[in-house]
């Protein structure tokens, strides 16, 4: 009888997953208590895995479950944390499986647990700080406390390359999630250990609160100061906090997960998805509201928008909405000139002008009236909002960058 582990989603257990290829490959069936619910054919837990009696094929579900683990070294540390290898995703899912991006739950073994736990320790900001801190890439992984796991206390997993400490926050109190699965409310990230990129944090940071002012985002970004040392929390849009101790979480899956795609070809050029491919998943709304976010980051010139930056949440009902903007910073101060995915016929930042996002727009079916209305509406209310962003955390050479792009893209539309 091979191991096996059962996937929950709002308090259904939906599937079971079992390992192969020493947990390299993962193999899942949808139950009948899933189908019940939601009915054959549903895209309820991924747009490219939909219900059905038969196996999901194994690449899809490899491919999706792959996308809950950390990257780089968040990945070793968490996999010699239980002493296994990097590869064995199985393995990994059993450990750090209860509080993941979205709402999947996932339990092993005879564990009938459907409703996560809800036990928290109060930590002062101090120790929030020092917490943080740990998280840092450059720790000896050994020593380190990836996404904040312990050895005694695991359960806790997000993707992304940077170190971060999922925590919760009620009320102006912080906490750590004290039992495994207890649902973080925020997310922290120390500032980066990368020597090209001493300034990411901070400079994401300020972009995110940028972000929220603009409308693109409905996530709230601190900057926290403990002495000269200094970090970012992000409020978690795929939780509802309902009171202290009380949170609910929103399923949500990125554009990788959502295409059937590795992780590891999160970037166009490695193979990963287009823009258009991910707009065209959902209908004309969301498309408008993904022309934004890219306004946005055009703008911002983000180096770094590829397909795991984007994200789409499904609601009980099965409704799907594209996530708020995350994970945005101006990448255009670095080397790298080049985009994440092509928009337009554009493939680089010094290529790219207005019309390619009109033509993107247009490869969306999104009208040239409506198209013009998003990028202009975008664009002003940056120029509007700059003023009220404390720029001084971040890299004052990054963004002079950006004020200068924005000051272009104004002139271009006015001379439109
Ligand atoms: N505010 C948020 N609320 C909910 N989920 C989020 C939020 N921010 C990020 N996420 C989820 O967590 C994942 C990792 O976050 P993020 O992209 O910020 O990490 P990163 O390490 O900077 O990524 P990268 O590898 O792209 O640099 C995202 O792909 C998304 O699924
Ligand atoms: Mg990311």
């Amino acid at each position: 009888m091979p191991d096996t582990i059962k996937a929950w989603l709002y308090g259904t257990h939906i599937a079971n997953l079992t390992g192969r290829d020493t947990g390299k490959k993962i193999d899942m069936e949808y139950t009948h208590d899933a189908i019940d619910r939601w009915g054959i054919g549903s895209k309820i837990l991924s747009l490219s895995m939909p219900l059905s009696t038969r196996p999901v094929p194994p690449k899809r579900s490899t491919s999706f479950f792959r996308g809950l683990l950390p990257e780089g070294q968040q990945l070793t540390a968490i996999a010699r944390q239980i002493d296994v290898a990097e590869s064995n995703t199985f393995a990994l899912l059993r450990d750090y499986g209860k509080d993941v991006a979205g709402a999947i739950y996932l339990t092993n073994g005879d564990e009938h647990e459907p409703s996560p736990p809800t036990e928290y320790r109060k930590i002062s900001k101090k120790d929030l700080a020092r917490l943080v801190n740990e998280t840092r890439l450059n720790q000896n992984p050994g020593e380190s406390h990836p996404l904040g796991n312990t050895r005694e206390h695991k359960g806790r997993s997000l993707d992304g390359y940077q170190g971060k400490l999922l925590v919760a926050k009620f009320g102006n109190d912080w906490f750590m999630p004290s039992q495994d699965g207890s649902p973080s409310t925020h997310i922290a990230k120390p500032p980066s250990n990368q020597a090209d990129y001493p300034d990411l944090t901070m400079n994401e940071a300020v972009t995110m609160q940028w972000a929220t002012l603009v409308g693109v985002t409905s996530t709230k970004t601190e900057i926290i100061t403990d002495g000269d040392y200094r970090f970012m929390v992000q409020s978690r849009y795929d939780r509802l906090i309902e009171g202290p101790f009380r949170v609910s979480r929103i399923h949500q899956e990125d554009g990788c997960q959502a295409t059937g795609t590795d992780p590891s070809r999160k970037y166009q050029s490695h193979g990963g998805p287009t823009l258009r491919l991910l707009a065209m998943l959902t209908g004309i709304a969301e498309r408008e509201s993904l022309l934004a976010q890219l306004v946005f980051r055009v703008v911002v010139g983000d180096t770094d928008a590829h397909a795991k930056n984007f994200s789409w949440l499904h609601q009980p009902d099965g409704k799907v909405t594209l996530a708020p903007l995350y994970d945005s910073q101006p990448g255009l101060h670095y080397v790298s000139n080049s985009l994440a995915q092509t928009v337009g016929t554009a493939e680089t930042f010094p290529q790219l002008e207005l019309d390619d996002i009109f033509e993107e727009a247009s490869k969306w079916a999104i009208t040239p009236k409506k198209s013009h209305a998003i990028v202009s509406d975008t664009v002003t209310k940056m120029a509007d909002t700059i003023r009220s962003v404390d720029l001084t955390p971040a890299n004052p050479s990054a963004f002079k960058i950006v004020k200068n792009r924005l000051d272009d893209f104004t002139k271009e539309l006015k001379n439109q």
